[in-house]
């Protein structure tokens, strides 16, 4: 499909403004991109905090019909590492990780197309923030990556020239096949594989790859465990 590509100076959050728009009746094909972002936000309720030039923060809006959602930020999180580095890892579910630390987060929101007919898909908001120049902090626990470390030229307009592209031929890769064709391009980047991890449902084991669905699959003493939920966090221990 066509896109069209909106550059905008500053907007509360990308995902925030496809979703209003959608709502409103306005699912369209569209590459939001916000220089400044007011209200950025992340998984699980969290904020995506950025100042002007040190990431780049985009979301892509499309009507959307894929036969099964799970697996669908992983895909994205596959097309945009390989886009950009053989070393970026994928931290599962949706976090593009440098040596351990965050360089890129990936919010996936759904609205229903208004106007669309039953089983006709919903409209898709994949929002993608990537640290292009480091930054503070703020409180983490460890120090965010930037793309800066691997590309010292790197900026915003050039890192959405690489992942654009592959990012969109990731999307209809993923509606028409789901998660099966990235399963093994996400085990060659990830972070967690054969590693200890406990899970914030209190889950703790060794996490052992992803399933055909994109679930965690987690060895835990009760034997092998399946995770989907996106409302469970992971960290190695
Ligand atoms: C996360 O790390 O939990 C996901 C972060 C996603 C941030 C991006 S920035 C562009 C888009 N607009 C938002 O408000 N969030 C996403």
């Amino acid at each position: 499909p066509g896109f069209t590509v909106e550059i905008l100076p500053e907007l509360d959050s990308t995902n925030t403004e496809l979703m209003r728009r959608a709502r409103a009746g306005r699912a369209e094909p569209v590459l939001l991109v916000a220089q400044r972002q007011t209200a950025g936000r992340g998984r699980l309720g969290r904020a995506w905090a950025s100042a002007p030039g040190d990431s780049l923060t985009f979301s892509l809006g499309l009507p959307y019909a894929p036969a099964g959602w799970s697996g669908l930020s992983l895909a994205v999180g596959v097309a945009v590492a390989e886009a950009l580095h053989p070393r970026i890892a994928l931290k599962w579910p949706n976090d593009l990780w440098l040596d351990g630390r965050k360089l890129a987060g990936i919010l996936v929101e759904t609205a229903s197309a208004a106007g669309a007919a039953p089983g006709a898909g919903r409209y898709a908001v994949v929002g993608i923030g990537i640290n292009i120049a480091p930054r503070p902090a703020e409180g983490l626990s460890t120090p965010p990556a930037s793309l800066r470390e691997l590309w010292p030229e790197a900026d915003a307009a050039a890192a959405l020239d690489r992942i654009a592209l592959p990012l969109v031929q990731a999307l209809q890769g993923f509606e028409q096949h789901g998660f099966a064709p990235f399963q093994a391009r996400y085990a060659a980047r990830d972070a967690l594989r054969e590693r200890a991890v406990a899970l914030s449902d209190g889950t703790a084991g060794t996490a052992h790859g992803v399933g055909d669905d994109g679930a965690l699959l987690v060895h835990t003493a009760a034997g092998m465990k399946s995770v989907t939920s996106s409302e469970v966090s992971v960290r190695p221990v």
